[in-house]
C-alpha cells in the first residue's frame, strides 16, 4: 500500500504484527504506576475499543504489559510503517485542502527530526503529546482524509469522536487537550486519566499540532535575553563579556546559548545530562561543553576580561554553578532556569549530589525519596541565587514553574506580602510590558509546498511589510518593530528549519494582519503556494497562566481563564481553520488554559475576508483584557486599535486616585 492508501485504511484490515522498539528512539520515561487493578482492566478495555473483537485476545494482552512496562498503552505495534514527516499538501489524500494542511502539521509534530519521543507521539516538553496512542492517530488521519468542506473533526484529548456536519465558514478542527472538571485537575489525575485512556496533555503546541521545531523558541529566548539585558545595562552599552546564568539544553531550553550568542553575552548553561548536552554542542547550539568546575571559573574569567560572546554548557548541577561562582567574586549581570519544574516529579528537576543516573532509579524505586530531595535542592538553589541578587543580580523566572516549586518546597522566595514572588517573570518585567500588552507575540507560518524557495519569499514579504509599517509606527513599538526586522532578515542563515519550512517572528495586530494579507495575494498571484499561520498558545491572548502569560495582570483577575476560552470561542467562528483549548502546557497540568489556532491561506477573496476577522479579534482580545487590568502599554495599544477600526468598542478603566483608596478603612 502506498502513504495515500495506508492514509485512507485508517486502522489497518489486517492486524499488524508486532514490532521491536526501535533501538536509536529516545523513549518517554516509564510513567508512574498510579492505577488501581480495577482501573488497569479499565484502561485495556478503553484500548480495545478501538479494534475488532477477534484481535481483542491478542492485544489485550499486550495492551496490559504495555502497561506495566511503561505505564500508558501507545499501541506500537500499529505506527505506520510510512516516514512521519510533513510532506507537501498536495501529498496527503484529501477532499479539502483545509484537511490536507492539518494532516501536514499533524505529521510535522511526529516527524522524528522534531518530536523528542516521537514512538510515544509526544513532541516535546517530556508530556507534550499530539495523541494518545496510535490508533488515534490512524483514526483522525483517515477522518481527516474523507472530509469535505461542511464538515467538522471533534477530538477530546487526542481521541477523534468523529465527523460532524457544519458549514464553510466553521473550523475543521476542534481540540480540547486535558479539559478537566477543576477539582480533578492535580498533577495526579492527569497520570491517571492518561493512564485511562481518556485525557493527554497537550502542551501548547504539541496537542493543536502547531509545533515547529527549535526555531519558536530560540525566537522568544533572543527577545526575553536582548529585553533583559536592556533592563539592566545604560543606553548603548553592550552585552558582551556579562554573564547570562541559566540551566537547562533540553527539548526547548537548548535555545538558550544560541540566543545567548545572539544576545552577544557570555552564556554559561548547566545541563545534568551528558547526552544532551553532548548533542546540543553537535549541533552547534553552544559552542563549549565544561564537566569541571575549576575549569569553568577559569573558562569564565578569561571571557569577561577579553568581553567576549561565548557560550558554555556545564556538565553538572545548576545549583553549584550558583554557589562556586559566588565563593569566586563572579558577577552575574543576568540569572534564570530553564529546567523542566513544570514536571518536577519525574526527571524535571534533578537534586543536587545525584548523577543524572542515579536520580532516575529513584524516581522509579523511591519515588518519595526522590521528592524530598528535589525540595530540598530548590530551598538550595533559591539560597544561593538569593546571595546573588543581593549583589545586583537580575533573575527573572523562565516560566517553567522554578519559583512556584520552590515557594512549595518552602524556599525563601516569597514577596513580604507573602502573595508574590521575590523575583518577577519575565512576562512580569519583559514579555508583558514590552510585548503582549502591545499585542506583540509569537505569530508564525509553515509554507505548505515543502519549498525553501516559498520559505525565502515570505521571509522578504514579511520584512517588508515591517519596515513599511514601522515609516510610522509610534516611538512605543519601534524597538519590537526593529528587533523583529533584524531577526527576519537573518533568520535564513541563522538556519533555523527543522521540519517544515516554517518561520517565526512576532507582530502586533496591524503588523500579523499586513503580513498575512500580504502572503494570501503572493499565493493568489501564482508566488507561493499555500500558507498555513498559526501562532504559539504563549501570546498575548491565547494563554490565562498566572504565573506566566499573566502574570503581569494586577487587577486580581490572572487566576481567572475567561480569556483564553473567549479567544479559542472567537477565533472558531471568524475563520480559524482549526482552534484547540489545553489544560496544562509550560507550567503545569492544572496551572494553565492555553488556545490557539490555525488557518490556512489559500489565496481567495474569502480567506481575506476570514484572517482579517480573525487576527484583529485573535490579538485584540488580549489587549482589550490586559488594558482593563490598568495595563498602561495595553490602554495604548486598545485606543490606537479602536482608532484604526471603528467598529471594536472595549471598556476601558477608570483609574482612580491612590489617596482615595489609601484613606479607605476596613
Ligand atoms: N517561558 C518560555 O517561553 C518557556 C520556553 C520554553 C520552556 N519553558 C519551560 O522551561 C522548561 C524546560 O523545557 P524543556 O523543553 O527544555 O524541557 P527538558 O525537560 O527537555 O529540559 C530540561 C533540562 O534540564 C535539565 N536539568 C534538570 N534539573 C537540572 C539541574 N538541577 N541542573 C542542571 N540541569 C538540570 C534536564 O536534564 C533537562 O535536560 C519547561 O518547564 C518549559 O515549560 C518555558
Amino acid at each position: 500500500m502506498n502513504f495515500k492508501e495506508q492514509i485512507k485504511q485508517g486502522i489497518p484490515a489486517v492486524l499488524p504484527s508486532a514490532k521491536p522498539y526501535p533501538v536509536a528512539a529516545n523513549r518517554a520515561p516509564k510513567r508512574k504506576d498510579i492505577l488501581s487493578t480495577d482501573e488497569k482492566q479499565l484502561a485495556v478495555r478503553n484500548a480495545l475499543r478501538y479494534f475488532p473483537k477477534v484481535w481483542h485476545q491478542e492485544l489485550a494482552i499486550e495492551f496490559a504489559q504495555e502497561l506495566i512496562d511503561f505505564g500508558r498503552i501507545y499501541m506500537y505495534r500499529f505506527k505506520p510503517n510510512y516516514v512521519l514527516k510533513a510532506r507537501s499538501l498536495v501529498d496527503y489524500p484529501a477532499k479539502c485542502k483545509q484537511a490536507a494542511a492539518i494532516m501536514l502539521m499533524v505529521d510535522n509534530n511526529l516527524d522524528p527530526a522534531i518530536a523528542q519521543h516521537p514512538e510515544e507521539l509526544i513532541t516535546y516538553g517530556g508530556n507534550g503529546a499530539v495523541f494518545q496512542n496510535w490508533a488515534q492517530y490512524l483514526l483522525a488521519m483517515k477522518y481527516l482524509s474523507e472530509m469535505e468542506n461542511d464538515q467538522t473533526l471533534h477530538i477530546y484529548s487526542g481521541h477523534p469522536m468523529g465527523l460532524f456536519p457544519s458549514s464553510e465558514e466553521a473550523p475543521r478542527v476542534v481540540v480540547t487537550n486535558g479539559m478537566m472538571i477543576p477539582n480533578y485537575s492535580k498533577p495526579d489525575d492527569w497520570e491517571k486519566f492518561n493512564a485511562l485512556g481518556v485525557s493527554q496533555y497537550g502542551q501548547m503546541t504539541a496537542g493543536s499540532f502547531m509545533y515547529i521545531g527549535p526555531q519558536g523558541i530560540v525566537h522568544g529566548t533572543t527577545i526575553t535575553v536582548m529585553n533583559a539585558f536592556r533592563k539592566v545595562l545604560n543606553k548603548g552599552e553592550s552585552a558582551k563579556g556579562k554573564i547570562f546564568l541559566t540551566a537547562g539544553l533540553g527539548g526547548m531550553s537548548g535555545a538558550q546559548p544560541k540566543a545567548g550568542n545572539i544576545a552577544q553575552c557570555i552564556t554559561v548553561c548547566a545541563e545534568l545530562n551528558a547526552h544532551a548536552a553532548t548533542k546540543r554542542h553537535q549541533q552547534g547550539w553552544v559552542d563549549e561543553l565544561i564537566d569541571d568546575m575549576d575549569v569553568l571559573i577559569k573558562r569564565v574569567k578569561v571571557a569577561q576580561a577579553k568581553q567576549e560572546v561565548v557560550s558554555i554548557a556545564y556538565i553538572g548541577n545548576i545549583v553549584n554553578v550558583w554557589e562556586s561562582f559566588y565563593e569566586q567574586d563572579i558577577y552575574i549581570h543576568l540569572g534564570s532556569d530553564q529546567t523542566s519544574l513544570h514536571n518536577p516529579w519525574s526527571g524535571g528537576y534533578y537534586p543536587i549530589d545525584m548523577s543524572y543516573e542515579e536520580s532516575n532509579r529513584l524516581i522509579g524505586e523511591q519515588p518519595e525519596v526522590f521528592k524530598s530531595k528535589v525540595q530540598a535542592t530548590l530551598i538550595r538553589h533559591a539560597e544561593a541565587i538569593n546571595k546573588h541578587t543581593a549583589l545586583g543580580t537580575y533573575f527573572f523566572d523562565y516560566g517553567n514553574a522554578f519559583l512556584l516549586e520552590a515557594s512549595k518546597a518552602g524556599a525563601d522566595v516569597m514577596a513580604k506580602n507573602s502573595i508574590d514572588f521575590k523575583y518577577p517573570s519575565y512576562v512580569q518585567d519583559i514579555l508583558g510590558p514590552m510585548c503582549f500588552d502591545y499585542g506583540f507575540g509569537p505569530f508564525r507560518w509553515v509554507c505548505t509546498s515543502g519549498k525553501s524557495e516559498d520559505l525565502d519569499k515570505t521571509d522578504d514579504i514579511a520584512a517588508q511589510v515591517l519596515k513599511t509599517l514601522m515609516q510610522d509606527a509610534p516611538e512605543e513599538i519601534q524597538q519590537q518593530m526593529q528587533d523583529n526586522i533584524t531577526w527576519i532578515e537573518e533568520a535564513k542563515q541563522n538556519k533555523l528549519v527543522v521540519g517544515s519550512q516554517a518561520r517565526i517572528l512576532y507582530a502586533d495586530a496591524q503588523g500579523r494582519m499586513e503580513i498575512a494579507k500580504a502572503f494570501n495575494d503572493a499565493i493568489h498571484a501564482g508566488e507561493i503556494g499555500p500558507v498555513v499561520l498559526g501562532r504559539d498558545h504563549h501570546d498575548v491572548s491565547g494563554t490565562d497562566s498566572p504565573f506566566r502569560e499573566t502574570s503581569n495582570i494586577y487587577d486580581g483577575s490572572r487566576f481567572t481563564a475567561d480569556m483564553a476560552i473567549h479567544n479559542v470561542i472567537g477565533d472558531s467562528f471568524r475563520g480559524a481553520t482549526w482552534v484547540s483549548i489545553h489544560n496544562g502546557g509550560g507550567v503545569g497540568w492544572g496551572e494553565v488554559i492555553n488556545g490557539g489556532f490555525g488557518m490556512l491561506l489559500d489565496g481567495s477573496a474569502a480567506c481575506e475576508r476570514r484572517l482579517k476577522s480573525m487576527l484583529l479579534f485573535d490579538v485584540n482580545n488580549g489587549i482589550a483584557r490586559r488594558s482593563w487590568a490598568r495595563n498602561e502599554e495595553a490602554d495604548f495599544a486598545i485606543k490606537r486599535e479602536m482608532a484604526r477600526t471603528p467598529k471594536l468598542k472595549v471598556t476601558l478603566a477608570n483609574r482612580v486616585e491612590e489617596h482615595i483608596i489609601d484613606k479607605l478603612s476596613f
